[in-house]
């Protein structure tokens, strides 16, 4: 599938949807992660905080604090050429005021390198994204199922199951455009809802488990690669099992070291080794050195005939073809 070899930049999702072109977005939390998800074509990469739930193993994201955002940020645009790195606020860095907003989010900039932050809310949050944007620091909003406000939404449970749920959840995704969103996720809201929000607004809407009519999809990498297995949400493709992998890999470790099969002796480990700072390798040395050899010998050989041939050297003629091979028919004295 093609994907655009050049970095992605907060105006290039608005001419994506334009475009048609689905947006592909996954979480990443360190740099090794963000350099293959990000050799692999994911246009957006988000530092989300559920970083709390597979990274720290928090029962929820209300603890991650935004020292642990920058420190993964960082990791994060560090391991990143092509796809654009959005940080999440984490839960009470931006809901106090739009001052505090900019303060906190201006660290996820300068000290995380984040080319935009993600929040979560509607209407209520609309004038610090209005702040943020008019400064220059791009924001993406997150409605639906905010997991910041789990508490508030009794569970984490899908939203805007009713019309008038729906009309709400509409509005608030048009205020987050007017306030200057460049984009909107949308967590767990049926279908349908997904689908006209979709429709009703200019920048793309990235869906989780909010069906197929987003612009763009995102997923929580360690749900995607079977990595995290204390829950896995129905909407979730399991696209790998690296937990089985990882499982296996380790306990096969685990029983070499128990039986003394690993570390392999020293002296057969270089024997397989290539040679290291100029120091030639067991093996090096045996296998070339019979070869060497060989090469010297057959070059004395080769040497001599050329020699004595050279020497001893009388034109073939067909007359003197048989004492040329030594069986000319002249007697022996
Ligand atoms: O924190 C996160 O991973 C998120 C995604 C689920 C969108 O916000």
């Amino acid at each position: 599938m093609h994907t655009t070899p050049r970095k992605i930049r907060v105006p290039d999702l608005v001419l994506m949807k334009e475009r048609g072109e689905r947006i592909v977005m996954l979480t990443a939390y360190d740099a090794t992660m963000a350099r293959l998800f990000d050799r692999a074509g994911v246009d957006l990469l988000l530092v989300g905080d559920s970083l709390g739930n597979v990274i720290l193993g928090l029962d929820t994201t209300i603890p991650v604090t935004l020292d642990a955002m920058i420190h993964h940020t960082r990791a994060v645009t560090r391991g990143t050429n092509r796809a654009l790195v959005v940080a999440d606020m984490p839960f009470l860095t931006y809901q106090v005021s739009p001052e505090q907003a900019m303060q906190n989010a201006a660290r996820l900039f300068q000290e995380g390198g984040a080319a935009a932050v993600k929040l979560e809310g509607g209407s209520p949050v609309a004038k610090t994204v209005r702040r943020l944007t008019q400064a220059g620091l791009p924001v993406m909003g997150h409605l639906g199922l905010t997991p910041q406000y789990v508490h508030q939404l009794g569970g984490m449970r899908q939203q805007a199951r009713n019309d008038e749920a729906a009309q709400e959840l509409i509005a608030d995704a048009l205020a987050l455009e007017d306030a200057g969103a460049f984009a909107l996720v949308l967590e767990a809201v049926p279908d349908a809802v997904a689908e006209l929000v979709t429709s009703r607004l200019k920048i793309p809407t990235i869906g989780i488990g909010a069906g197929p009519h987003c612009d763009g999809q995102v997923l929580v990498s360690y749900d995607l690669l079977g990595l995290f297995d204390k829950f896995v949400p129905p909407f979730v493709k399991q696209y790998a099992q690296l937990g089985q992998h990882i499982h296996d890999a380790v306990s096969h470790y685990a029983d070499d070291v128990r039986e003394g099969l690993f570390p392999v002796p020293t002296a057969v480990r270089r024997a397989h080794a290539p040679p290291v700072l100029g120091i030639p390798s067991r093996r090096t040395a045996h296998d070339t050195t019979p070869f060497l050899l060989f090469l010297i010998l057959f070059f004395l050989l080769i040497v001599s005939f050329g020699h004595s041939f050279i020497s001893n050297f009388t034109p073939i003629t067909p007359v003197a073809l048989p004492s040329f091979f030594g069986c000319d028919s002249a007697p022996a004295i």
